[in-house]
C-alpha cells in the first residue's frame, strides 16, 4: 500500500512539476493563472513523460542498492543463500528498468525539443541557429563568448536526436536575449552526467543479469557494483538540475519568471528560516544516511530455530 501511494503521490507532484514546464488548461485574469481545464492538466504530455521517466530512474536507484548490498555481503559470504536470491530479484528489475529509462529519456529528450528549445539548447551548449546540427559529445562553454571554448562535436546526430530528422533546424541560444537563457555549463554538464550514468547503468544490468546465477563467482563485478551504490543518486540529481535548471529564468515556461515570483520576505525571515530548514534536513539526512549504512552492513537477523519459533508460538 506504502509502494503504491508513493508512486501516486509521485504522480500529483510531477503534474505540478509539468505544469510549471508546459502551463496548459488556464487562463491569466486579473494577472494571475486560474484553472480552466482540470482534464488538461492532468492529461498534460510533458508531466506525464515526466512521471515515465522519474518514478522508474527510482526503480533504477533501488536496484543498484539492492545489487550492491548483496554484492557486499556475497563478498564477504554473508548468507550465501538470501544475498544470491536478492541478487538475482535485482538483477532482473534493474535490467528491465535501466533499458527502459534509455529509450524512455531518448523520446522525453524530443518532448523537452518541441516543449522548451531554451533548455535543449542549453542542454547542447548549442549557440547558434542550425539544419542538420551535429551533437555536442564534450564542450566548455563560454558565456561571454556566446560560444564554446572547446568542442567535439558528431554531424547531424543532435537534429536526428531531437527530431527524427538529420536535417532538421535546431534553434540556438542567440536566439534568445541574454536574460532568457539557462545557465549553459551547469545545464550542459549535469545532462551529460545524467545520460553517461544512465548508459554505464545499461551495461552494469547487462553485467548482473548475466551472473544472476552464482554472483558471488565475479569478484570484480561485486566490488564495482558496491562502489556504483552512490551513482544513481548522482544520476538523479544530475536530472532534477536539467530540468530545473535549464528552465531558467521561468519558474513556469514562457509565463512567469523565478524573480518575479520571490515571496515579499523579510531578510530576517529568510535569515532565521534558511539555516533551521539546513540544520534539521541536515541532522535528519545524516541520521538516514547512518541507519541505511548501519542495516545494510549488519544484514538479516538470524532465522529463529525451529524451537524457539515453536517456543514464541506457544507463548
Ligand atoms: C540515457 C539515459 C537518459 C536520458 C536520455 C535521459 C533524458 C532526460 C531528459 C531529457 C531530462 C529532462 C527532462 C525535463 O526537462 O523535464 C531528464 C530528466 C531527469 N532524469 Fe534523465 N535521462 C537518462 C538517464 C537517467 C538516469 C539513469 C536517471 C537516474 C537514475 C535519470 C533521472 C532523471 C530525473 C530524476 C530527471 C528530472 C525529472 C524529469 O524531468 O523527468 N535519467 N532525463
Amino acid at each position: 500500500m506504502t509502494a503504491i501511494a508513493s508512486n501516486i503521490s509521485a504522480l500529483w507532484i510531477l503534474i505540478a512539476n509539468g505544469w510549471m514546464q508546459n502551463p496548459v488548461g488556464y487562463v491569466i485574469r486579473n494577472g494571475r493563472a486560474e484553472l480552466e481545464s482540470f482534464t488538461a492538466v492532468v492529461t498534460n504530455h510533458f508531466a506525464w513523460w515526466e512521471f515515465l521517466h522519474t518514478v522508474p530512474s527510482a526503480y533504477v536507484l533501488s536496484g543498484f542498492f539492492v545489487l550492491g548490498v548483496s554484492a557486499w555481503h556475497l563478498l564477504r559470504k554473508n548468507e550465501l543463500n538470501l544475498f544470491k536470491k536478492s541478487f538475482r530479484i535485482a538483477a532482473i528489475w534493474t535490467l528491465i528498468f535501466s533499458l527502459y529509462l534509455i529509450i524512455e529519456g531518448h523520446i522525453h529528450g524530443s518532448e523537452v525539443a518541441k516543449t522548451q528549445p531554451t533548455k535543449l539548447a542549453a542542454m547542447e551548449a548549442h549557440w547558434e541557429t542550425e539544419k542538420g546540427a551535429g551533437w555536442t559529445l564534450f564542450a566548455i562553454p563560454n558565456k561571454e563568448k556566446e560560444s564554446n571554448s572547446f568542442e567535439i562535436k558528431i554531424p547531424k546526430i543532435l537534429s536526428l536526436l531531437a527530431f527524427h530528422d538529420p536535417e532538421a533546424e535546431i534553434k540556438g541560444l542567440k536566439e534568445w536575449p541574454k536574460e532568457e537563457r539557462p545557465p549553459v555549463a551547469l545545464t550542459f554538464w549535469s545532462f551529460r552526467i545524467m545520460v553517461g550514468l544512465g548508459f554505464l547503468f545499461g551495461l552494469l544490468s547487462i553485467l548482473a543479469f548475466l551472473k544472476r546465477h552464482n554472483p558471488e563467482m565475479s569478484h570484480f563485478l561485486m566490488r564495482i557494483l558496491v562502489l556504483n551504490i552512490p551513482l544513481p543518486y548522482i544520476a538523479v540529481q544530475a536530472g532534477w538540475i536539467v530540468a530545473e535548471v535549464g528552465r531558467q529564468p521561468w519558474i513556469v515556461y514562457g509565463v512567469m519568471k523565478t524573480k518575479d515570483a520571490v515571496s515579499p520576505l523579510s531578510e530576517v525571515q529568510v535569515g532565521l528560516s534558511l539555516p533551521a530548514f539546513i540544520i534539521i534536513y541536515g541532522i535528519l539526512g545524516i541520521i538516514c544516511f547512518w541507519l541505511i549504512v548501519h542495516y545494510a552492513r549488519k544484514g538479516p537477523e538470524p532465522l529463529a530455530s525451529t524451537s524457539t519459533f515453536k517456543e514464541k508460538l506457544t507463548i
